[in-house]
């Protein structure tokens, strides 16, 4: 679909396409481990596992004014992202972080899981915080279960972050883009912040979900009295 979008026509991308994950089972079985297993099988039925393809990155470009693009990934893509947008492109580059404060509790052999990055690439792109608080590169911040329940995305973003990411970076009236748009965090902020947006989601459950959302109905069909 991004084929259909002309070139030089967005200000800002927003994407959250899925992380590189190699292994998604766990041996023990314990309740926890048995939840988390069932909450990664759900990612991987959903081919949530499989990383982005280069391509993809050449299109971005090509439909954006300035290169102003937030990504989400894990820790192992990001090497292949600074080689891309920075090394090759030569773009100035932010690490962001959403420090998950009430991580699973799993550090056998290994640290915690409780970091989400999200890398800004840009070149000519629009970053303005207009405060302290909202210049600042780490979110201290709970996985939102709420919301996972509300919009039944397992890797659904907190809304409160993309609308910083959002206010920092594009204009009233901007255009952005979010070709991985799950349950529609990022349009819906965009919504509220009275920016155009365009979102593509591929499961059709998703996108379905995403629709309801911005038109406030929760994904068990009731009606929200607020869009959070
Ligand atoms: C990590 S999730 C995004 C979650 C989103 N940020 C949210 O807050 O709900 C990635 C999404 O990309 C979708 N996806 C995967 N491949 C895609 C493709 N080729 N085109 C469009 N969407 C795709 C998946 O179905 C999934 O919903």
């Amino acid at each position: 679909m991004i084929k259909q979008i002309p070139d030089k026509s967005i200000d800002l991308i927003i994407i959250d396409p899925p992380y590189l994950i190699k292994n998604t089972n766990g041996g023990s079985r314990t309740r926890l481990a048995k939840s988390i297993r069932n909450m990664n099988n759900q990612i991987k039925e959903k081919n949530l596992t499989n990383g982005i393809q280069k391509e993809i990155l050449k299109e971005l470009i090509r439909v954006q004014k300035n290169i102003n693009i937030y990504i989400w990934c894990n820790h192992k893509q990001i090497p292949d992202y600074l080689e891309y947008f920075v090394k090759n492109l030569n773009c100035k580059f932010d690490i962001l972080i959403w420090n998950k404060s009430n991580t699973t509790p799993l550090y056998n052999n290994k640290y915690l899981t409780d970091k989400e990055y999200c890398l800004y690439f840009r070149k000519n792109g629009y970053c303005n915080p207009q405060s302290y608080a909202e210049a600042k590169t780490v979110y201290y911040m709970p996985i939102n279960k709420s919301d996972k329940n509300k919009y039944k995305h397992p890797t659904i973003k907190p809304l409160k972050i993309i609308k910083t990411l959002i206010k920092n970076s594009s204009k009233e009236g901007d255009i952005i883009l979010d070709c991985f748009s799950g349950s529609g965090t990022t349009c819906v902020a965009a919504k509220e912040l009275n920016r155009q947006y365009i979102g593509i989601e591929i499961d059709p459950e998703y996108h379905k979900i995403s629709i309801d959302r911005l038109n406030g109905i929760l994904a068990n069909g009731q009606t929200s009295m607020f869009m959070s």
